[in-house]
């Protein structure tokens, strides 16, 4: 595989610098981001971390989220510039191929539907993003993401161009996002064509497909998340406990995987706050004859209060930036729970937990870069409990 760094004229000419550290080759990004971990996290003995799982250099990202921008008629699909021009990134070479090829398509389907982009000084208009994931054959997810029930109708009107111009689109839907705000998208998803995007991905003992509907989190680079599901997999096989928790579960990728490698009993149970990833994670699981099961809860709430007897033998967490905080992490510090992974894509957040935890210590830890040439990184660590006997 080539990992010199890709040449993006992008960057060159100085129009996008999300990608800040393309023109750094990619083991020089890898050493950056092992020291930073060990630098956040410094009580993890040097022999603890396991060797880095590479992100790709091009084409490893399995979702774009375009701005759009221009006017009426000759959109652009990308970023807006600080004057909140758009800036168009039809060739960004981060995305999947499978993406950039269908770009061009999608923004002649945006021209001829007449719909204006959203002004964001003038707070007029109307589509204010195009959001698009690929799975491995090549499917594709298209949302469109409105101000108004206007925009709605007016892509509504389209389906039957963009369904013909996009055969692969499986699942095709509009966000209704009406206040002006600096997010990606809103609350009120209507969904216009088909219903999940199926991620395959390569288990050690099975293919495991997960169910991505319109809201659902899933990891962005299909590569990676499979290398942090198989990690993840492997310990609980080594360790081989009679029940998992995987707590912030998202569409079940921890859980199906840690279900489809037990070999005896193990039961598995997902906890996750949204409802639809719920539904999908049980599709799934359902699918694929995995003996997991999923609830829809907040994990917190969830966690604290299980009896004694409930109590998992492991447990894997993978919250939001924040961390699991303090009263999940001292629920866990004074539970009988032996072993836990944790999965962060934060190692501030996971040093502040790792500290509320201190009769947990890493056993082993892994970077995965997740997010290759930006300063993101994931990092998964498996604790153990130390008996009183190992303090003394
Ligand atoms: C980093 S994602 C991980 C998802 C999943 N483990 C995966 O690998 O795709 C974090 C997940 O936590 C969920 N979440 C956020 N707050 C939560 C809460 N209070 N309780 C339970 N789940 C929560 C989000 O919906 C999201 O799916």
């Amino acid at each position: 595989m080539d990992l010199s760094p890709p040449h993006c004229d992008y960057f060159a000419a100085g129009v996008c610098r999300s990608c800040t550290f393309i023109e750094t080759p990619i083991s020089a990004q890898l050493e950056e981001k092992q020291a930073r971990c060990t630098e956040f996290l410094p009580g993890i003995p040097s022999e603890a971390w396991l060797p880095p799982v590479g992100g790709g250099v091009r084409a490893f990202r399995n979702r774009a989220k375009l701005a759009v921008g221009g006017e009426a008629g000759d959109v652009t699909l990308g970023i807006l510039d600080r004057e909140w021009s758009g800036v168009d990134l039809s060739e960004c070479l981060i995305h999947e191929n499978v993406i950039r090829s269908v770009t061009p398509t999608l923004k002649a389907l945006v021209n001829d539907s007449g719909i204006e982009p959203y002004l964001v000084p003038k707070r007029r208009g109307e589509l204010k993003y195009v959001h698009v994931t690929a799975n491995l054959s090549s499917e594709l997810m298209v949302r469109f993401v409105v101000r108004t029930e206007h925009g709605l109708g007016l892509i509504k009107r389209q389906l039957s161009r963009i369904r013909q111009a996009l055969p692969n689109a499986v699942v095709i839907s509009v966000n209704l996002l009406p206040e002006h705000k600096a997010v990606l998208e809103g609350e009120r998803e209507v969904t216009l064509h088909g219903e999940a995007l199926a991620m395959q991905l390569a288990g050690e003992t099975q293919k495991i497909t997960l169910h991505l509907r319109p809201q659902s989190f899933f990891q962005t680079n299909t590569q990676v998340a499979t290398a942090l599901y198989n990690q993840a997999s492997q310990w609980v096989d080594r360790i081989d406990p009679a029940s998992v928790l995987d707590l912030y579960c998202g569409v079940g990728g921890f859980a199906l995987f840690t279900a489809s490698g037990a070999t005896g009993s193990r039961r598995v149970l997902g906890v996750e706050v949204s409802e639809q990833a719920i539904r999908s994670a049980k599709r799934s699981a359902k699918e694929a004859g995995i003996p997991a099961q999923f609830f829809a809860a907040d994990a917190t709430d969830f966690a604290v209060s299980l009896a004694r007897e409930e109590m998992p033998e492991l447990v894997i967490v993978n919250p939001p930036r924040r961390g699991i905080g303090e009263e999940l992490a001292g629920w866990i510090e004074r539970s009988p729970i032996h072993h836990v992974i944790y999965s962060s894509c934060n190692p501030a957040s996971l040093a502040r937990d790792l500290e509320r935890m201190p009769s947990l210590h890493v056993k082993e830890a892994r970077l995965f870069d997740m997010f290759p040439h930006t300063g993101h990184l994931e990092v998964a660590v498996l604790l153990e409990r130390v008996s009183a006997a190992q303090v003394s």
